[in-house]
């Protein structure tokens, strides 16, 4: 895709695929706490400290990681997310939690919204960049943001995981869904942050996810 956004018919799709989803998502969080990607993806984070740190999390979900970290004495965090659904039971763990003072939350599609957030030293992507198709604008905009550490998680590149997330695609793509994953070139990924003066500090993973924790040059 070469223009800089994603289609409204994309943001309904990804809006109402990941909102139908949310309920489970936030279930999962108050039953189990943290997945072990998210895990992985926080030691890597807390190989710096985050006290009074100021947190971007893109593409948030239910607010899992930045809900931890806002209770581990991070300064402020904003979430954003394109499903509605997803924002608001953030938004209401961080009232449960008793620290919605600190958290501010955006529905939208991060590179449209991006001129409204503030910089961050902390920057998260969880899971999010295989649901973005212009993967290059996401991840421009979102390190011109990030003062200290980018991190994120994205699908491991073995053939399994390509297998699964092209199938998914094209069953997706045949029964016309409005929303689908994306296959993205994961090296080139790394490589391209690394072009925009980040150093990599941190990688684990699971059998599923890799785990990249970025630091700023
Ligand atoms: C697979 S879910 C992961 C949610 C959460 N990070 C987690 O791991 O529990 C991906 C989320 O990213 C959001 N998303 C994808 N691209 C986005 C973008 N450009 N701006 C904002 N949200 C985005 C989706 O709406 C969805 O809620």
């Amino acid at each position: 895709m070469n223009c800089c956004c994603a289609t409204n018919s994309f943001k309904e799709g990804a809006n109402s695929f990941f909102s139908r989803y949310s309920a489970m998502y936030a279930r999962r969080f108050r039953k189990h706490g943290l997945e072990r990607v998210q895990k992985l993806l926080l030691q890597g984070v807390r190989t710096e400290q985050v006290l009074d740190k100021e947190i971007l999390d893109i593409g948030c979900g239910v607010g899992a990681l930045h809900l931890t970290l806002l209770n581990e004495g991070a300064a402020r965090a904003t979430g954003v997310d394109i499903s509605e659904g997803m924002i608001e039971r953030a938004r209401k763990f961080s009232i449960d939690l008793g620290i919605a003072d600190r958290a501010a939350y955006v529905v939208g599609d991060f590179v449209e919204v991006a001129e409204t957030i503030r910089e961050s030293d902390v920057t998260l992507l969880d899971k999010s960049v295989c649901c973005y198709e212009d993967i290059d604008t996401l991840i421009r905009t979102s390190t011109a943001k990030t003062k200290d550490l980018y991190a994120l998680s994205h699908p491991r590149q073995n053939l399994f995981m390509e297998l699964a997330f092209k199938g998914h695609i094209a069953f997706a793509r045949f029964f016309k869904w409005k929303f689908h994953p994306f296959w993205h070139d994961w090296k080139k990924l790394r490589e391209n942050i690394q072009n925009l003066g980040f150093e990599l500090i941190y990688s684990n993973a699971t059998p599923m996810w890799q785990v990249l924790v970025f630091k700023r040059n």
